[in-house]
């Protein structure tokens, strides 16, 4: 949540800053800004809305400076306005900082500080941590550097700042704590930004600062020091993704780009790993800790969004193949409710950004109590990844779309071959639907071609529903959590009403909102839940609901009694998930595009929840 840049060396910074905010916009865009330095004078612009608006309302400005910050924020503290918008400069307007992250002790700070008489223009904890630095720096009489050191010990909450004062025209002070902070390293220059999206056209060498650490670049110089004032060793990562990764290659959005990467990020994923010739999964987080997960009384899954739901079908897979019983918690209510912890209980965190706050703290809580944490990631090197005690990464590449679609896919793919090497080490499964199913997994990448190389029938079928106000999506055993991700989708991109639920459970409750307007799509491929999964399509249709089925090629029951069919390739139940999904990512996507609606960055939401 919120895009964070920064820029010191020989260059103008602020074309610099405005591409990186655009690359971050993904983490937020209800208003933007950047701060410049030259001549030992900070130059603010901030603007509500998008950065395309910061970047028309600084035409003919001064934008000059060698050095600068931006910001995109999502909003927290205060309204989205151009008052709100970060950078926010201090009393003395001698400091400017932006800020991703809560202060949740900043009321408290914020009573100090007035009573010293300190006034505040914006309703932000941003302001308010600032003021807080440039206050104890006066009243110290202190370097910068050392006047955040003693805020950051106050500090309750999370926090990623970059801070730069006008008397100090080359360095840039930073800081983290819960919130994501990439330095590239570049000859005579440095790039800070939350991911490396912003960076990969100017260097593949990066240092991920640490949580509890304090970076001052300088153009030629990045130190880092821990709170307690010791010099830590930046340990340089070699970043490995190109800029056409993060581009949109043709595509009109960033969402239909990377639902139609799928057949190339699953075989990606799966590549080296599945390799159904020799029998093997390669993988080796399970390989090493293959004890861990055969001898575990049972597996917690800990996420949220997108990635719970590829957490509930791990549930049906991983009960299924390897007979250990597994809960999927909602990272947010796992953190808060005091959960009984063993030493030695396997917990599966899965998220794509592995930044995402509330499945971090989680995790940190639960790794304290002796868990073994096993992360199912897609950004490598992200905060979630390094907390890890072992795991695999999905291997999707950067995902910017704020719906997620090739991430989710990349999940189950991971999970798949987990539960699969698992299951067979245990003997829970034998080695002949052992190898059927990696044959069957090896198959999608292939089978999603197909179903993406014809999407007109989906098109018309979201232009057909386009104005209905609520749909719902039912489904039954593997396919129970991909309806419920079909909701999701809608919802986040078309902002229609939308609700998931097992299709049998229908009866007790939605069933009473069915009517000749309400669309109910099944998801009813072929599988063992099939004959009662029909019984339900005609309950529906019974009471004059308009149904759309994800049906099998081939089925001549479904397709003869819905509405209208989005048809996938026959495989197994338990791989059928990576394939039911896709025709819903797609009905999603054209529903908002038919709405006119900006698909890839929908309202009040962010790709990347830094924020509890
Ligand atoms: C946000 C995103 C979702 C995502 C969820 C969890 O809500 O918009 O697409 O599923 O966060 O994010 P994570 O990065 O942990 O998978």
């Amino acid at each position: 949540m919120c895009g964070i840049v920064g820029y010191t060396g020989p260059r103008e910074a602020y074309p610099i800053i405005l591409k990186g905010l655009k690359r971050l916009e993904y983490r937020g865009y209800d208003s933007s800004g950047v701060a410049l330095l030259s001549n030992n004078k900070l130059k603010v612009y901030k603007k509500k809305g998008k950065v395309a608006e910061l970047e028309d309302s600084v035409i003919g400005l001064d934008l000059q400076g060698t050095i600068g910050i931006g910001h995109t924020r999502w909003a927290t503290h205060g309204e989205p306005s151009d008052r709100n918008a970060h950078p926010h400069q201090s009393q003395s307007g001698e400091l400017a900082m932006i800020h991703n992250g809560i202060i949740e002790n900043y009321t408290q700070i914020k009573k100090e500080l007035e009573s010293k008489g300190y006034h505040f223009k914006s309703d932000t904890d941003t302001e308010v941590l600032l003021n807080f630095i440039e206050d104890i720096k006066i009243n110290n009489n202190c370097a910068l550097e050392e006047a955040l050191r003693i805020a950051l010990k106050r500090v309750v909450g999370a926090y990623c700042i970059l801070l730069i004062s006008n008397d100090d025209p080359t360095t840039i002070i930073a800081a983290r704590k819960g919130s994501p902070l990439v330095i590239g390293i570049g000859k005579g220059e440095h790039f800070l930004a939350s991911d490396a999206s912003p960076i990969i056209e100017y260097t593949k060498e990066v240092v991920y600062v640490n949580d509890y650490e304090i970076a001052i670049v300088k153009p030629d110089e990045l130190i880092l020091k821990n709170l307690g004032n010791e010099k830590q060793t930046p340990f340089i990562t070699k970043l490995d993704m190109e800029l056409a990764a993060i581009e949109k290659g043709g595509y009109d959005h960033f969402m239909l780009k990377e639902i139609h990467e799928q057949p190339n990020s699953i075989f990606d994923c799966l590549r080296g790993r599945l390799l159904p010739q020799s029998g093997q999964i390669m993988m080796g987080g399970i390989e090493n800790n293959m004890d861990a997960f055969i001898h575990a009384n049972r597996i917690v899954i800990v996420a949220c969004g997108t990635s719970w739901h590829a957490g509930l079908i791990a549930e049906y897979l991983i009960e299924e193949l390897c007979r250990i019983p597994v809960e999927v918690e909602y990272a947010s209510e796992f953190r808060y409710r005091n959960p009984v912890i063993h030493k030695g209980d396997v917990i599966i965190a899965i998220s794509q950004s592995g930044e995402t706050a509330d499945t971090l703290v989680a995790l940190e809580s639960a790794k304290e109590k002796g868990a073994f944490i096993f992360g199912v990631v897609n950004a490598v090197g992200s905060s979630i990844a390094r907390l890890s005690n072992a795991g695999a990464y999905t291997h999707s590449g950067p995902e910017i779309g704020v719906a997620s679609t090739k991430a989710f896919t990349g999940q189950l793919a991971v999970l798949m071959m987990m539960a699969l090497k698992i299951g067979f080490a245990k003997k829970t499964i034998d080695e002949k639907r052992y190898l059927q199913l990696m044959r069957d997994l090896e198959s999608v990448p292939e089978k999603i071609k197909e179903i993406l190389a014809n999407t007109k029938e989906i098109e018309r079928i979201a232009e057909k529903y386009k104005d209905a106000s609520d749909f719902l999506f039912l489904g039954r055993g593997y396919n129970f959590p991909v309806a419920l991700e079909g909701a999701l989708k809608l919802k986040e991109i078309s902002y229609i009403h939308a609700e998931g639920y097992p299709a049998a459970e229908m009866k007790h409750g939605p069933i009473a909102l069915v009517d000749e307007k309400l669309p109910v799509v099944f998801v009813a491929t072929k599988d063992s839940y099939y004959q009662k999964i029909v019984s339900n399509v005609q309950e529906i249709k019974a009471r004059k609901g308009k149904v759309i089925a994800v049906a099998t090629i081939g089925d001549d029951i479904i397709p003869g009694m819905a509405d209208d069919v989005m048809l996938v390739p026959d495989i197994d139940e338990v791989i059928a998930p990576l394939l039911s999904v896709v025709p819903l990512q797609l009905l999603s996507y054209y529903v908002g595009l038919y709405k006119g609606l900006d698909v890839d960055k929908p309202r009040n939401l962010a790709k990347s929840v830094t924020v509890e």
